[in-house]
């Protein structure tokens, strides 16, 4: 595969145009396999976060609103279902800025690509059903009323996002806001913002009404700080760390302005001594490893039968040993770098603070030795924990699993929910009773039984406790972008009657 591509230099998207920031300054874009500056992106300041504000709110009010806000869903529907052609038939170039960008291994971020136009195309399908539930009538107990619902969309959102899935967070936003009529400030993350760029040029191509969706790359405090504090932005939808959601949280709150927050996660799987080795031990690997170890769901707390640890982490660390460690876009590659020298350095003093507390580093947790350069990290199982332990404790977001055994179920449950964050769960057993009684006693957004990871763009996706509030994705995506309004008419002839008329003048 071709390793060489040009880098798309681009300028805000705002109004409809590419425009140059008002302070003109760039930050560098560099490959974290190569550790070399491949190309830039704008970097927007408080000052362009206005300008993209203002076009929001014009391009909701165009023409009385009937050019998007009012329009119908089926309206709207035409432009998602228009952006997911045009995602696809970009899939590859998408698909190589992706893996170029963040370091993702290029079938994960061809995969990734595939799921952002379906994705489009499910809020499409939203949006058009959301037609027929318009006007839906409210059973009341007194017949001189009637009353109806409408949905409308919340306004001006700002949408700001992370590097692990560059596009498809962005997307899990983007689409169900547009699906709602609302008009959109994309803010995604300056460590990855290629492709979220390239949307811009899509959005270009087929024509979506101008100011509907606006994008701003920059760093958080310069870009995304002045978005989430904005007095004319209706709401505010983050995925990122739970130390930026509470200062989303706490800007937000000046203005009484509504927040979802898809935060991180320690998310467990547990396994008991009933299941098939091999299948386990892969997906405990694709559990952790998958997306470089980057996932906010990554269930990175292994809890293990201990009548099956022997011989399960002899397995793991074979199996972990044979992950293809490789750039991203080098055939079968399956773990690519991690995303930045920040995080390279971050996920190995984990490693190290973890060995200094005297855990034993099972398996890697080291650059790989036929990698010089590239923030590559091995795949690293830890063993001899205690729940007192940072690494148990704190969210790595890097390649590194960490295991406790269990004996009882009670137990295993007990571990599975020691922790602040609340975001996905995994439990494998051949015992589906048993997975049932485990999936009810797991304190989480998301359960996976007999898997791990797995998502699609019709379920609900969403945490609890650090994790965060609000859902991602099905129908409750699409809410999240919707304001109801209560219409009540009073339909009978007859004068209210509440307060006494006034005598009639002599
Ligand atoms: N729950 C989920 O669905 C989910 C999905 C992916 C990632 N995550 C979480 O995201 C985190 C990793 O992503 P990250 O490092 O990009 O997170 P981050 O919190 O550092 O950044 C997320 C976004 O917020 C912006 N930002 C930073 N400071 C800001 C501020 N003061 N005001 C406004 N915006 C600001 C960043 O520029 C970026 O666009 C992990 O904790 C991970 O678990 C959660």
């Amino acid at each position: 595969m071709t390793t060489t591509i040009p880098i798309p230099s681009r300028q805000l998207f705002i109004d409809g145009e590419w425009r140059e920031p008002v302070k003109k300054n760039r930050i560098s874009v560099i490959n974290p396999s190569t550790e070399q500056i491949v190309g830039d992106i704008p970097a927007a300041t408080a000052e362009d976060v206005d300008v993209a504000v203002k076009a929001a709110r014009k391009a909701l009010k165009r023409n009385g609103g009937k050019d998007w806000a009012s329009a119908t869903g089926a309206h709207r529907a035409k432009y998602l279902r228009a952006i997911a052609a045009k995602i696809t038939e970009k899939k590859e170039l998408f698909s190589k800025l992706e893996a170029i960008d963040c370091g993702k291994p290029y079938d994960e971020a061809a995969w990734d690509i595939d799921d952002v136009a379906g994705c489009f195309e499910y809020n499409a399908d939203l949006a058009e059903a959301l037609d027929k539930k318009q006007n839906a009538p409210i059973e009341l107990p007194m017949d001189t009323f009637k009353c109806h619902v409408i949905k409308e969309p919340i306004g001006v959102v700002g949408l700001i996002t992370p590097w692990n899935y560059p596009l498809l967070m962005a997307t899990w936003k983007v689409a169900p806001a547009l699906a709602a009529g609302c008009a959109a400030i994309l803010k995604p993350s300056e460590l990855a913002s290629l492709t979220c760029l390239e949307l811009g040029e899509v959005c270009k191509e087929v024509g979506l009404p101008a100011g509907v969706l606006n994008i701003l790359t920059g760093l958080g405090p310069d870009a995304g700080a002045p978005l989430a504090a904005h007095p004319d932005v209706d709401k505010i939808a983050l995925t990122g760390s739970s130390a930026t959601g509470s200062k989303i949280m706490t800007a937000a709150a000046q203005n009484v302005k509504p927040v979802t927050l898809e935060l991180g996660g320690k998310s467990p799987i547990v396994v008991f001594d009933d299941v098939d080795i091999d299948k386990a031990v892969e997906w405990t690997l694709f559990g952790c490893f998958w997306t470089n170890g980057q996932i906010c769901s990554a269930t990175s707390r292994l809890i293990l039968h201990e009548s099956i640890a022997k011989e399960f982490l002899d397995k793991l660390v074979k199996w972990a040993k044979n992950i293809k460690i490789s750039d991203p876009l080098e055939e079968g590659c399956r773990l690519g770098p991690v995303v930045s020298s920040g995080q390279y350095e971050k996920v190995l003093k984990f490693v190290e603070t973890a060995r200094s507390e005297g855990a034993t580093i099972l398996s890697g947790g080291q650059r790989p030795q036929h990698l010089k350069k590239g923030f590559f990290i091995e795949p690293a199982i830890i063993t001899d924990i205690t729940t007192s332990m940072q690494v148990w404790r704190e969210e790595v977001f890097g390649p590194v699993l960490c295991v406790k055994t269990f004996s009882s179920e009670e137990e295993a449950i007990e571990l599975a929910n020691d922790t602040h964050y609340g975001l996905g769960s995994a439990v494998i057993s051949n015992d589906l009773d048993r997975c049932d009684r485990v999936t009810r006693a797991f304190d989480a957004g998301i359960v996976w039984v007999n898997c791990s990871q797995p998502c699609f763009c019709q379920a609900p996706w969403g945490g609890k406790k650090r994790s965060g509030f609000g859902r991602e994705l099905g129908e409750w995506g699409l809410d999240n972008y919707l304001s109801v309004k209560q219409v009540t008419r009073y339909i009978s002839n007859d004068a209210w009657g509440w307060y006494t008329p006034p005598s009639p003048k002599l």
